[in-house]
C-alpha cells in the first residue's frame, strides 16, 4: 500500500471582495439618536460614517456579495470551491453556521464550510487555518470570508458602544502556489482570562435567552472601552513583532500594514510604538469597526486602488473578543 504524503507548498490570495449595505449612517445622524457630537467621534475614534444593514439582510447576503466579487477577481468558478471558512460573531443563526448559509447562498456544492469565532482577530485566524489547509494538501480552492451585521448587537442606546460599529463583509480566494508565495507566517493568540473586556453575555448556554435578558440588554455588546484599548495596543505591537521575527524578516521589509480597523488612534499608537507608521492603510473613517470583516475589506480596497504591488510584504494584524489577537505576513503576488 502506498499512502500518499502531504506535500507543503504555498497559499497565496488570488481574489479579493467585499460588499457593505447601502444605507449610511453619519456622526451627526448619531448626534439626533444618543448624546454624542461628530467632534467627539472623530477626535475619538477617527470615524465619520458607517454603513448599516436593513432589516431583512442578513450576514451572508453580505458575505455571499463579497464571496462572488473575490470570486470573479480570482477568476474562479464557485464549482471549484472546495472549502469555505467565515469569521463571524453575527452570523445568521447560532447554528447552522454562517459559512453553510454563504455556500447555499452562491451555490458551492463542492465545497465544505464552517465558521471560526475569534472576534475581531476571526479574519486572521481563519486566513492563517486556511493557508495551514492549503499548504498540507488537503484543500486546494478556499474561500475565506470576514463578515458581521454589527447594528443588530449594538445597544443604539448606549453612546460608548453604538458610535463605534458598523457592517460589511470582505472575502479572499486562496489556492495554492510556490512556496513562500502568498502566506509567510501567521501567529495566532488568545487569553481567555480578558474574556470579560468585550462580550455579549447572553444567548449562550451560560446565560440562556429569557424576558430578564432581554430586559437587562444582556444580547448586546459589553465593552470596557479603555480596557479594551489599553491591552490592544499592546498585543498588536507585540503580535507584528512576533510575525516577523518567525519570518526572519524586518520592519523595513514591510511595505503595507493592514491593521483592524477599531479606532484610529489606537491604530496610530500602535504604529508609532511598532515604528512603521507610514506603512498604515486605513479606512476607519467610512467603515467604523466592522469585527471580522475590517481587516479584509481594507485588504480589498488597498487591492483595487491598486496600492498593493507584485511581491509586496503586506502584515495584516487584528485583535478582538477572547482576548484574541494575531497576525499574518504576506507576500503579494499577482495571479
Ligand atoms: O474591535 C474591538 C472593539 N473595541 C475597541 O476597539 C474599543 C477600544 N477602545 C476605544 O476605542 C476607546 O476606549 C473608546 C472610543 C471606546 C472610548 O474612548 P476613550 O478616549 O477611551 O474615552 P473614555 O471611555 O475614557 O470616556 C471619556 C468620556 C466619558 O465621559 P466622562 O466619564 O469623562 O464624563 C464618556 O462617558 O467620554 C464619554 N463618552 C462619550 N462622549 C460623547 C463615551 N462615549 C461617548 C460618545 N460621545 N460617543
Amino acid at each position: 500500500m502506498k499512502i500518499r504524503m502531504p506535500s507543503l507548498r504555498g497559499a497565496n490570495i488570488i481574489g479579493t471582495g467585499s460588499a457593505v449595505p447601502e444605507r449610511i449612517l453619519t456622526n451627526f445622524d448619531l448626534e439626533k439618536m444618543v448624546d454624542t457630537s461628530n467632534e467627539w467621534i472623530v477626535e475619538r475614534t477617527g470615524i465619520r460614517e458607517r454603513h448599516i444593514a436593513d432589516e431583512g439582510i442578513t450576514t451572508s447576503d453580505l458575505a455571499g456579495e463579497a464571496a462572488l466579487k473575490a470570486l470573479e477577481d480570482a477568476d474562479m468558478t464557485v464549482g471549484e470551491l472546495d472549502l469555505i471558512i467565515v469569521a463571524t460573531v453575527t452570523p445568521d443563526t447560532i447554528f447552522p453556521s454562517c459559512a453553510c448559509a454563504v455556500q447555499r447562498e452562491i451555490k458551492a456544492k463542492n465545497a465544505a464550510a464552517f465558521d471560526i469565532s475569534a472576534g475581531c482577530t476571526g479574519f486572521v485566524y481563519a486566513l492563517s487555518l486556511a493557508g495551514d489547509l492549503i499548504s498540507t494538501g488537503r484543500y486546494n480552492n478556499v474561500l475565506v470570508i470576514g463578515a458581521e451585521i454589527l447594528s443588530r448587537i449594538v445597544d443604539w442606546h448606549d453612546r460608548n458602544t453604538c458610535v463605534l460599529f458598523g457592517d460589511g463583509a470582505g472575502a479572499v480566494v486562496m489556492n495554492p502556489s510556490a512556496p513562500g508565495e502568498g502566506i509567510i507566517e501567521c501567529v495566532l493568540k488568545s487569553d481567555g482570562s480578558l474574556s470579560d473586556v468585550l462580550l455579549l453575555p447572553a444567548g449562550g448556554s451560560k446565560i440562556p435567552a429569557s424576558f430578564e435578558t432581554v430586559k437587562s440588554k444582556l444580547h448586546y455588546i459589553h465593552m470596557k472601552g479603555n480596557l479594551v484599548y489599553r491591552h490592544a495596543v499592546r498585543v498588536m505591537v507585540e503580535g507584528a513583532e512576533e510575525v516577523l521575527e518567525k519570518a526572519g524578516l524586518k520592519k523595513e521589509d514591510i511595505d503595507y500594514i493592514i491593521p483592524h480597523q477599531a479606532n484610529q488612534r489606537l491604530i496610530d499608537l500602535a504604529a508609532e510604538r511598532f515604528g512603521a507608521h507610514d506603512k498604515v492603510y486605513s479606512n476607519i473613517d467610512r467603515y467604523g469597526n466592522t469585527s471580522a470583516a475590517s481587516i479584509p475589506i481594507a485588504l480589498d480596497e488597498a487591492s483595487r486602488l491598486g496600492k498593493l504591488k507584485d511581491g509586496d510584504i503586506v502584515l495584516l494584524v487584528g485583535f478582538g473578543a477572547g482576548f484574541t489577537w494575531g497576525a499574518a505576513l504576506l507576500k503579494w503576488c499577482d495571479k
